[in-house]
């Protein structure tokens, strides 16, 4: 096994697992530190939080491959010289705030981050930094008040980690550091998995004990990183996480940023990409209503050169894309709204925190003398792939925004959509509430004031 290295509480180290092993995996049964527990081994309980350069993940999801050349801090790491428990575990221990030895190391480590990230100010800081981690039998107000009361610690700062080729065990995992190198060894392994986050592929050798022969890791290449806000577009690199994008993609709109802390967790968030979003090419990814509410465009490039796709040309049928094996998705360019423009994005699911979408909907309205002149009503979760709603957008177009043109809108995306039922949610249903969102969207921009959330009732 060759070079992977990195530093493991403080100290640097030399890993000899195969690369695709999870970083919980390696801790556990090599190094033996079992502070980190597994639970769901799925990325729903946190009971696993370690913290990667300064940020909670999922050491469950998280391949050893990409925390190369990063810096890793587990519960052990946070013990004093002495061995002295940290000031958080020590906060938790004397408010009453411990819960049982499997959820505890999740809680301290999820606490440990958001106080190197600048501490919590509000109950609601501390909810959202903490709803990926899932168990409060033991009672949640303790924690919430022990968080509020813990001082910020400074941040850790992370140098860019180094690229590198690893191999072990039968796997190999590629980190190109330029998108020339990337692309190559993509033209040259068509059959090679491109790994971003893993938060969506993580689940194969953490669940599945399924091992990735041949990971080729798309996040340390600088054009893949690239955040331009610009004065009537947002270009973000496909590689960016959540967590980098979500400053630039709230400045869109109000609506995005309590829309994009409901994807997953702070822990998913801070791993997670819009481009491995794009990637799974799920029905139910929250990120594309909003791509298609804005007509964003992607920019996907080969050795074969670059081009642009609209992100409605994008996805071609359940879990197919536009994306030729031999490409890569570069960035997202999304064209930020016009003055006056009406603007809502949704999310329905079983529950509010860390749940995939029952169904999805974003809306972009422009209107010219008080008539609907332009009109994208995008939804996930109401079809095989992302969806607008086309018909119903026609159905509005030269109306007046008012309650009679949504009703008819209502009724033809009835017709126009016809969703399949699972276990979140009967087909019925999801036709019903996507009819109820468009109807909550005008509630939202004719009825300023109006209670539209439970929690604001
Ligand atoms: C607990 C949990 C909760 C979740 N909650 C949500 C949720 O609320 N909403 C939601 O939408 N999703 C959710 N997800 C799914 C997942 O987190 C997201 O889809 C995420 O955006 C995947 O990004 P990633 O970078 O981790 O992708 P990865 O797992 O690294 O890759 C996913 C796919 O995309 C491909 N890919 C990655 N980058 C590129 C690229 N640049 N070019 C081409 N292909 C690429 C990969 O080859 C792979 O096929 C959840 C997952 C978990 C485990
Ligand atoms: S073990 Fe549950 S989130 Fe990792
Ligand atoms: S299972 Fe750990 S406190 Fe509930």
């Amino acid at each position: 096994m060759s070079g992977l290295r990195l530093t493991l509480n403080g100290t640097g180290r030399s890993v000899g697992a195969p690369p695709s092993t999870t970083l919980l995996d390696w801790l556990r049964e090599t190094e033996h530190l079992t502070g980190t527990k597994e639970g769901c081994a799925e990325g729903d309980c946190g009971a696993c939080t370690v913290v990667v350069d300064g940020r909670a993940v999922n050491a469950c999801l998280t391949l050893l491959g990409q925390v190369h050349g990063r810096s890793v801090t587990t519960v052990e790491g946070l013990l004093g010289p002495g061995r002295e428990p940290h000031p958080v575990q020590h906060a938790l221990a004397e408010t009453d705030g411990t819960q049982c030895g499997f959820c505890t190391p999740g809680f301290i480590m999820s606490l440990y981050a958001l106080q190197r990230d600048g501490g919590a100010k509000t109950a609601e800081d501390v909810h959202e930094a903490l709803a990926g981690n899932l168990c409060r039998c033991t009672g949640y107000r303790p924690i919430v008040e022990t968080a509020l009361t813990l001082p910020s610690a400074s941040a850790e700062t992370s140098a860019s980690p180094p690229g590198g080729s690893f191999a072990g065990g039968g796997q190999r995992y590629e980190v190109p550091e330029s998108l020339a190198a990337l692309l190559e060894l993509r033209a040259k392994h068509p059959d090679a998995v491109l790994v971003a986050g893993a938060t969506d592929l993580g689940l194969g050798p953490s669940r599945s004990r399924a091992p990735i022969p041949f990971a080729i890791d798309v996040t340390r290449v600088p054009e893949l990183q690239v955040l331009e806000d610009g004065a009537d577009r947002l270009t973000l690199g496909a590689a960016l996480s959540y967590t980098e994008a979500m400053p630039a993609l709230a400045g869109l709109h109000p609506t995005i940023h309590p829309y994009f802390t409901r994807l997953g967790s702070r822990q998913i968030r801070n791993a997670g990409t819009i481009g491995g979003n794009l990637g799974t090419a799920s029905p139910i990814g929250d990120t594309p209503p909003l791509l298609l509410a804005l007509d964003a465009e992607l920019t996907l490039a080969s050795t074969r050169g670059q081009r642009r796709v609209a992100i409605a040309d994008f996805f071609l049928g359940y879990r197919k894309t536009d994306l030729a094996a031999d490409e890569v998705i570069v960035a997202i360019r999304l064209p930020k709204l016009k003055p006056g423009a009406l603007f809502r994005i949704d999310k329905l699911s079983k529950r509010y925190d860390q749940d995939i979408s029952t169904v999805a909907a974003a809306f972009r309205l422009s209107l010219v003398d008080g008539k609907v002149s332009d009109a994208r009503l995008a939804f996930g979760g109401m079809a095989a792939t992302p969806v607008r709603a086309k018909a119903a957008e026609a159905a509005l177009i030269g109306k007046p925004f008012d309650a009679a043109a949504v009703e008819a809108a209502v009724i033809t995306i009835g017709a126009e959509l016809k969703p399949i039922g699972d276990m979140r949610a009967t087909a019925r249903y999801r036709s019903m509430v996507a009819g109820n969102l468009l109807r909550r969207f005008l509630l939202a921009e004719t009825s300023p004031g109006i209670a539209l959330e439970v929690a604001s009732l």
